[in-house]
């Protein structure tokens, strides 16, 4: 394991529960790989920008020209796939907002998913670019949603699995701390989080 990326959202520093799972597999990860550089990007303070019309053109414009004048405005979205190909493991550490992801991690993801970067289209079909990866998702919510009525309502692991596919990264595990805002629950959300951390495979 040479690079590890650890993608945090939470603006809720101090009191995050995903913050706080991600500590516990940091030090897993830390102490089992201690040659490993841990890149960490927190999108709550390393605000990432919507992308507008200069950054689409510098990311899939297809005149040469047309690329070359607005290069500066694609060179966050280069760095941050330099980054994510760099990477053996993609942490990605969220809250679940309005059953979905938080708006801050969509952006990173739209500036990371990338037409002959991240994946490319075939005649065969997609074919995902982030080969030989693999990725740990820690989710956070308030309801219980990996099973029962609200399952149905989770658009957070469903879409964070398909999207990482999309760019060739299938093996994925994830993590839930979930319970947080139902009493008899919120007391053990994080501990079972914490031992499900214990028993990933890395
Ligand atoms: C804006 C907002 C929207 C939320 N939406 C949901 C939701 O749709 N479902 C849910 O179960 N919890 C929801 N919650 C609760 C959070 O998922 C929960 O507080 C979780 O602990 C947040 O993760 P964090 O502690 O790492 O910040 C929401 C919280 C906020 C602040």
């Amino acid at each position: 394991m040479k690079q590890i990326l650890i993608v945090e959202v939470s603006p809720r520093t101090g009191v995050s529960a995903s913050r706080k799972v991600t500590e516990k597999l940091s030090a897993r990860l830390r102490s089992e790989f201690p040659d490993a550089k841990l890149a960490h990007r927190d999108l709550a303070i390393d605000k990432m920008p919507h992308l507008d019309d200069s950054m689409l053109k510098a990311i899939s414009a297809k005149d040469p020209a047309e690329i070359q004048a607005n290069k500066a405005s694609g060179r966050l979205s280069d760095e941050l796939i330099d980054e994510l190909l760099a990477s053996d493991l993609l942490v990605i550490a969220t809250p679940m907002w309005n059953f979905g992801i938080p708006s801050l991690l969509k952006a990173w993801i739209d500036l990371v998913v990338r037409a002959g970067k991240t994946f490319n289209y075939t005649e065969t079909g997609v074919q995902g670019l982030a080969k030989e990866k693999k990725a740990i998702l820690i989710i956070a919510s308030g309801g219980v949603f990996s099973d029962g009525p609200w399952k149905a309502w989770d658009f957070v692991e469903p879409y964070l699995r398909q999207i990482l596919k999309f760019i060739g990264i299938e093996d994925v595990q994830t993590v839930r701390v979930e319970g947080l805002n139902i009493p008899p629950l919120a007391g053990v959300a994080i501990p079972n989080a914490e031992v499900a951390v214990e028993q990933l495979i890395l």
